[in-house]
């Protein structure tokens, strides 16, 4: 995909591995909707993306535990941008490792209500204007979770491994149409996401973590191939 004047959805823009998605696809010209809760950090990445060559990058505050705030926002978008070509899925938040039993309930349907059922309505209300396009491109940025059972992760990795089922029929559903669809699933990646719910890792652990911004580098890489090639699955490891 030419990624010049392109239309783009970044969920989780603020922060992490999205931000850097968001500025890197900046440099290639791509109109950006920066979604996000924090409008400190947004409006920073918001500037940030402009100064970086976007020709327009905008903040959407939208809690995605909210489909109230998610029509709303899709409604604002679509209005604003005039279409969508790319949808990145990348929100998410983490669990701290405990056994089952001992995890706050509250905790259960946080996480599922942002990993998953809000990525699920999410391109449920873009997918007619995605397919309205030429070309248009899903990249859903999952984890390892997805695929691999990790210790003290029921939950996290429930969401994970069911936006990789999503993901799957999904790509089945649109096989043929001009929307292509793909996973990424990543281990350890440098960024708050871990310290965010009180778990602290050492420095040495976090220095071998993969660099938010090559992560942002390889989804860039994944959109912008020829028409002909298409990168279904990536897993992304140290
Ligand atoms: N870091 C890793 O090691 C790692 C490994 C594998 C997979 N992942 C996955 O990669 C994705 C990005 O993670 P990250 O490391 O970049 O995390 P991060 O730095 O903590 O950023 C998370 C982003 O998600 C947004 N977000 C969280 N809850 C939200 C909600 N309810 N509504 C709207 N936005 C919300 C945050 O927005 P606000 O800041 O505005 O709240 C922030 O922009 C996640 O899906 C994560 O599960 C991460």
């Amino acid at each position: 995909m030419t990624l010049k004047h392109k239309v783009a959805v970044v969920t989780g823009g603020s922060d992490g591995i999205g931000r850097q998605i968001v500025l890197k696809l900046a440099t290639q010209g791509v109109h950006v909707a920066i979604l996000g809760r924090n409008t400190e950090r947004l409006t920073a990445v918001e500037k940030e993306a402009n100064e970086a060559g976007s020709p327009k990058a905008k903040l959407y505050v939208c809690d995605l535990r909210s489909l109230s705030m998610i029509k709303e926002v899709v409604g604002r978008i679509l209005h604003e941008f005039g279409g969508v070509d790319v949808l990145i899925n990348n929100a998410g938040i983490w669990q701290k490792k405990m056994p089952l039993e001992e995890l706050e309930e509250g905790v259960v349907d946080e996480v599922i209500q942002t990993n998953l059922t809000a990525q699920i309505h999410l391109t449920r209300l873009l997918l007619p204007a995605l397919k309205k396009q030429k070309e248009a491109a899903i990249i859903n940025v999952i984890s390892k979770s997805g695929v691999t059972a990790q210790e003290g992760q029921t939950i996290y990795s429930a969401s994970k491994w069911g936006m990789a089922g999503f993901t799957e029929v999904l790509k089945t559903d649109l096989h043929g149409s001009h929307v292509r669809v793909a996973s990424v699933y990543q281990s350890g990646t440098r960024t708050d996401m871990f310290m965010k719910t009180g778990e602290k890792f050492s420095a040495e652990k976090l220095e071998k973590f993969t660099d938010p911004a090559d992560l942002a580098d390889v989804i860039v890489f994944m959109l912008s191939r020829p028409p002909k090639i298409w990168l279904h699955d990536v897993r992304v490891e140290q």
